[in-house]
């Protein structure tokens, strides 16, 4: 068999890679079928974890009831932190190892799922807590066996934490986000019922639309995994292994599925927009899972961390945030012109899948191609008008440009390299966009 020119592999480079696949249950009502996948997975007391704003909803509920139908013994934790820290995080360890419990059902978006698979982990194999953190800033010792079972319920879309082996973080002392990486801490069942987004407001499924669009199309034009240096073992090859065969299966269809509903299901959703948009973070979250992301997420970090005064309806407004979604797509217009040339054919059927008329167009134009849809699109959802839109000046670009430079995990993963001005000059050309 043989795979696109794209994958022709350079001297040095790898000649394999690897899929890691999770375990999903996708459609309307899998949340009431939660007790019986408790039991499957020989689960008999069970630590439910949730945040206080998603405890009150409809879904906790029907999975508490679920559980309980089936004769499971169930403890609620309530009290995940929104956007989790070393401290939540060992907060929600300490629950985990008072309660004696044999399995963990996770209720919420990625905070909540992120704080369940942490807390699974050291209350198995009891540690210092940077020992499992990504190095440098911790010792990024591997997860020394099978974790309990857990099961993680999705009430949002656009992070995928039910498919990957993540768990995001701010470590406190540090001011910086980092995170732990294993398939081992990878839930044992995703259960993702698109009924649980009926209640997104409006711009939180814009935003969460865009992430998955993003995820998608990082992973489709990150450097392919023929291109990065082979490692020296097996144990070594990286969860971001760029752009691989199976990946792009998965990613092309998400940015065909969001780029089908992504407007109706912001402005006018009906059931089965819904069902798109989840099942588009579910195929976004395999491909990224297993390619990984890069420019639009490196440079997102600095722009959620150095938030001045925004503070965007649908979110909690007692403090400025950048929502995750938000901080991701005010960059990728300005990312994907400039990578555009370095892998013009994936730009230009990114652009396609995304519902861009191409008659009349050249291949060769595919990044300025992608990043005109990319920007009609956020305007059709309410999407800020890039960096300025979200309260930053060219005052800032120092700044941004300071805190996106050390990401090297994601900045490596471009399909060029990207020296630090040409990270400046990115962060100017994503002020504004119309
Ligand atoms: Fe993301």
């Amino acid at each position: 068999m043989s795979f696109s020119d794209y994958f022709t592999q350079k001297a040095g480079g790898d000649r394999i890679f690897s899929v890691e696949a999770p375990k999903i249950k996708f459609g309307r009502g899998s949340l009431q079928e939660v007790g019986d996948d408790a039991k499957a997975l020989s689960m008999n007391r069970v630590a439910v974890y949730t945040d206080p704003r998603v405890g009150q909803h409809e879904s906790v509920a029907k999975v508490v009831e679920s559980l309980k139908s089936r004769g499971l013994d169930v403890v609620v934790y309530d009290q995940v932190a929104v956007e989790p820290t070393d401290i939540s995080f060992k907060q929600g360890t300490e629950f985990a190892c008072d309660g004696k419990f044999d399995g963990f059902v996770s209720v919420g978006g990625g905070s909540v799922m992120d704080t369940c698979k942490a807390s699974n982990l050291y209350s198995c194999y009891p540690a210092d807590f940077l020992d499992y953190v990504n190095a440098p800033i911790g010792k990024a010792i591997p997860v020394p066996g099978e974790l309990k079972p857990h099961i993680a319920c999705p009430t949002t879309f656009g992070t995928a934490s039910e498919c990957t082996g993540i768990a995001i973080f701010d470590l406190l002392e540090m001011e910086s986000k980092t995170g732990i990486v294993s398939p081992r801490i990878r839930a044992s069942l995703g259960v993702l019922d698109p009924s649980v987004l009926a209640s997104l407001p409006a711009l939180v499924r814009a935003a969460n639309g865009f992430d998955v669009f993003s995820h998608a199309c990082e992973s489709i034009t990150a450097r392919p995994y023929t291109h990065r240096q082979a490692p020296e073992t097996s144990q070594k090859r990286p969860l971001n292994q760029g752009a691989n065969p199976y990946s792009d299966l998965a990613c092309l269809e998400a940015i065909n599925l969001i780029g089908t509903h992504i407007v109706q299901a912001v402005n006018d959703p009906v059931e089965e927009s819904y069902d798109a948009l989840m099942f588009a973070g579910m195929l976004a979250g395999i491909g990224f899972g297993n390619a990984g992301c890069h420019l639009p997420h490196g440079m997102s970090y600095a722009v959620a961390g150095l938030v001045k005064d925004y503070a965007p309806e649908g979110w909690p407004d007692d403090h400025a945030m950048v929502p995750h979604g938000i901080s991701v797509i005010v960059n990728a217009p300005a990312v994907f012109r400039k990578t555009g040339p370095a892998c013009a054919e994936r730009h230009w059927k990114a652009a396609e899948a995304m519902g861009a008329d191409l008659s009349g167009t050249k291949v060769e134009d595919g990044g300025d191609l992608l990043a005109d849809q990319i920007t009609g699109m956020m305007r059709a959802t309410g999407i800020p008008n890039g960096l300025s839109g979200v309260g930053y000046s060219l005052d800032d670009i120092d700044a941004l440009t300071d805190r996106s430079f050390p990401q090297k995990r994601l900045i490596d993963n471009a399909p060029l390299s990207i020296s630090r001005d040409e990270l400046k000059e990115l962060f100017r050309d994503s002020m504004s966009y119309w």
